[in-house]
């Protein structure tokens, strides 16, 4: 592979001429210019970016760390960062961490031998961000949590309006006539579960409802969580006549235990779930959902991480994305409601 030193020879300049034009540190002369972008494309030369990163401590690398890429949630929220890093020539490096902290320090240890110029981070579950970022940040680099918070993260953020969205499902179950709701909740050391969680105690305080201690259940942010929580829920008398689920995932498995129990949704057990994945008009009933944009979510976080990278000096930014309401099948109007 071509190297700077054939480009000068082939061009007939300096070293020096031939890093100004790559790299864009110095003015040169067109003639000179084009006689280095002529012997560039002749010899198919590709700047080495982890060798440029090491000069500037920094690459054109945006790295990004989700915690669940098995949930169709998250491949959306890396789609929407991935389109404005490209569009503004910057690549992304994609890690996992199963919701793992201990993995999530690994791979943030990891990363930051490739100098990237941002760091996307949706947190896992017992996250210490704050503590493992310190260093991007002393590094320069730009840092976006995403959708959850861990403990005292006082850097940018963008997440969904979560308490307005449980409130929402929560109101659509009363206006329904149910009184006696359940919810089962993600791990609620994330803060994405205990808004979701504080809307629903919000909107059945304001209606007058008790919530019954066996009526909130938390679990995995996923199908398994969410059908063995339905079957503790099934087993409770008066059984609830509605379940709000922390997001699709849970409620995908609720539907599957509903079902196994013999029972009916919505004519039995009414449920509400959370993001708004595509599947959940491909499922029977289709499953009333709180939609949230996930594209918008990564797309807004690598702005504001490539903002920083080109050098706004700005105080943390905390974005809050709205939520909707998409009404589907999965919810029944209970003509008696329970006293
Ligand atoms: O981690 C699981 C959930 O967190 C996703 O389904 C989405 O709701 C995000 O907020």
């Amino acid at each position: 592979m071509a190297n700077m030193k054939q480009i000068a020879e082939l061009a007939g300049v300096s070293l020096g001429t031939v890093s100004h034009v790559l790299n864009g540190t110095a003015k040169v002369r067109e003639p000179l210019r084009k006689r280095v972008l002529d012997a560039v494309q002749q010899c198919g030369y590709q700047p080495s970016q982890l060798a440029r990163g090491l000069r500037r401590d920094r690459t054109n690398m945006i790295a990004m760390i989700i915690p669940d890429i098995v949930n169709p949630f998250f491949p959306s929220v890396v789609r929407g960062a991935e389109d404005v890093a490209f569009a503004d020539g910057y690549r992304l490096i994609l890690c996992n961490t199963d919701n793992d902290h201990t993995k999530e320090i690994v791979q943030l240890k990891a990363l930051q031998s490739y100098f990237p110029a941002g760091l996307i981070v949706i947190p896992s579950n017992f996250s210490d961000l704050t503590a493992q970022a310190r260093s991007y940040r002393e590094n320069g680099a730009a840092v976006v949590c995403v959708d959850r918070l861990p403990p005292n993260w006082d850097g940018d953020t963008v997440t969904s309006n979560n308490i307005e969205g449980g409130h929402k499902a929560t109101r659509y179950f009363i206006e329904h006539g149910h009184r006696s709701i359940a919810i089962i909740t993600g791990p609620l050391f994330l803060t994405n579960a205990q808004d979701r969680l504080e809307g629903f105690r919000q909107a059945m305080c304001t209606a007058g409802l008790e919530i019954p201690p066996g009526l909130v259940q938390e679990t995995t942010f996923d199908q398994a969580g969410g059908y063995a929580k339905t079957r503790v829920l099934l087993r409770l008398l008066p059984r609830p006549t509605a379940i709000f689920a922390g997001n699709d995932m849970i409620a995908i498995g609720a539907l599957r235990a509903i079902k196994e129990a013999g029972l009916r949704c919505p004519d039995d057990l009414s449920l509400i779930g959370f993001d708004g994945l595509e599947i959940v008009d491909m499922i029977t009933p289709s499953l009333t959902s709180i939609y949230q944009s996930p594209y918008q979510l990564g797309a807004t976080a690598a702005r504001m991480v490539l903002d920083r990278v080109k050098g706004q000096k700005l105080p943390a930014r905390h974005i809050v994305l709205e939520t909707e309401l998409q009404v589907r099948e999965s919810v029944a109007t209970l003509h008696s409601p329970l006293v």
